[in-house]
This record gives structure tokens, C-alpha cells and sequence, in this order.
């Protein structure tokens, strides 16, 4: 697994940001599709932020890009400003050329009898399109990736999962409580993001030193979702000189 540290989440962002404007114009060039996997948070927003400068200030166009998010909140409809939906409609999706039926996420309204067949919907949709080329990820204090909190194993696939106390905390000011937070969300599994032809995982910050060095140096396990990224052959993380002060 690659690592590369960078003085600023700006100097991070932008190496990603080139690197993913450069697939999407050597893909349009060839006439072709390029499909990315998303994340939410606050980790990827200056990524974003770039994207859409690009976007604005160079004219890279997102036309051929098909996007599949990780994940949503169970719950949330997609006016709720919680909502991933929402979020990436602020971010990013509402300031470039993305065609709408090319933007994909999993409900958070879907009834819960009919939660398996949604997620595998997602599922096969990923695959009818070719499969993810590129996965953006942030981590999450357990160590998640997505939502895949301790004890998804490698063999998880999109799916409804029950969220651990800690991500629940970190998402409480958001929420204005965690009584607000939900409970459940989906997300795509360890399989999922295994299943792209590249990752990039991106961490900023002290806070996030400790699971970082875990997914880094740590065993492969179950209690560390990140962890099985080890075992990618082409993935990399991209740190700010705080998140790698453990390493
Ligand atoms: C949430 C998201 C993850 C994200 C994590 C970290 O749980 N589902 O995809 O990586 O939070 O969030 P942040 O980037 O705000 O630290």
C-alpha cells in the first residue's frame, strides 16, 4: 500500500483532485465512461472543492463520469441537510456537468422489507457499469470505511448496517444530539471497495493518527475495516503531516 504525506489537506487534495481530472480526460478522449466512488464527510471536501474550481476555471468536464456513493443514512430523505444526497448536491454535484441519471446513492427511504433488494439493485448496478475504477474514501474513527464499522469482514457486500456508538458521537453536533443521529444506515461493504480497480484513502488531522497508523501498520482484522485495504494492489493514503504523525 502507497502512503504519501503532504503538508496541508490542500496540497492532498489537489495531488487526487489532478490525478482524477487526468482519468476523466484520458477517458473522454477515448470516447469512454469513468466511473468513481464517492465518500462523504469533511475529510473530502477540499477535493471537492478543487474538482469544482477545475471545473470552473480549467473547463474539465464531469459528462462521461458515472459516480456511486458509499453510503446513506436510513431515515433521511434527500432535502434532509444530513442527508448524503444532500451533502454531495452542495459539494459538488449542484457546481459541475455531472448528468443527473449518472449519480448514484443508496436510499435512505427504501422500506425496510425491501432494504436486500435495493442493495443489491446497487450492487449490480455497479457492475453492469463496468465496476468502480476509482474509490474515494475518508475513515472513520472505528476505523470504518463507509460504513463498514468493526466486524464487516471482507466478503461484505451493500447491505443495511447498525452504527457504532463512536460514529455516532462524532456525528451528534451535526445532528444537534445523538438523538438525532440514525441508528442505521447502508453502505456498500468491504467487497465493494476491495472490488474497485484503485483506492484512495484520505485522513486529515491528530485525531485520526491512531486508526491510521491501525489500518497502516495494524493487522488485517475485522475489528478495522481499513485494515483489509492492505491487501489491494493498488491502493494509497493520502495523510497531512498530522494524521501520519503516528506512523
Ligand atoms: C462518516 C462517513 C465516512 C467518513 C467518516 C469520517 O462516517 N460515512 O465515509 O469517512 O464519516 O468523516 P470525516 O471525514 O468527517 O472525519
Amino acid at each position: 500500500m502507497k502512503v504519501e504525506v503532504f503538508e496541508t489537506p490542500q496540497d492532498a487534495a489537489k495531488s487526487l483532485a489532478q490525478e482524477v481530472a487526468a482519468l476523466i480526460r484520458s477517458r473522454a478522449a477515448e470516447g469512454k465512461n469513468v466511473v468513481l466512488g464517492l465518500a462523504t464527510g469533511a475529510t473530502p471536501l477540499p477535493f471537492y472543492a478543487e474538482l469544482v474550481r477545475m471545473h470552473k476555471e480549467e473547463g474539465l468536464s464531469f459528462a462521461n463520469v458515472i459516480s456511486f456513493n458509499l453510503d446513506e443514512y436510513s431515515g433521511l430523505d434527500r432535502a434532509h441537510p444530513e442527508s448524503y444526497w444532500y451533502f454531495m448536491h452542495q459539494n459538488l454535484f449542484n457546481h459541475i456537468d455531472m448528468k443527473p441519471e449518472n449519480i448514484n446513492l443508496p436510499s435512505g427511504m427504501v422500506a425496510q422489507e425491501e432494504i436486500p433488494a435495493h442493495c443489491a439493485a446497487y450492487e449490480q448496478k455497479i457492475k453492469d457499469c463496468g465496476g468502480i475504477d476509482l474509490q474515494i474514501l475518508g475513515i472513520g474513527r472505528t476505523g470504518h470505511i463507509g460504513f463498514n464499522e468493526p466486524g464487516s469482514d471482507d466478503t461484505t457486500i451493500t447491505r443495511q448496517v447498525h452504527l457504532d456508538d463512536l460514529t455516532r458521537s462524532d456525528a451528534a453536533p451535526a445532528f444537534n444530539g445523538i438523538e438525532n443521529v440514525p441508528t442505521t444506515a447502508i453502505t456498500m461493504g468491504v467487497a465493494t471497495i476491495m472490488g474497485a480497480r484503485e483506492v484512495a484513502l484520505m485522513a486529515w488531522g491528530e485525531k485520526k493518527a491512531a486508526i491510521v497508523k491501525e489500518a497502516i501498520e495494524g493487522p488485517v482484522c475485522i475489528e478495522v475495516a481499513a485494515s483489509y485495504l492492505q491487501n489491494h494492489n493498488n491502493a494509497k493514503f493520502l495523510l497531512d503531516k498530522a494524521a501520519a504523525a503516528d506512523l
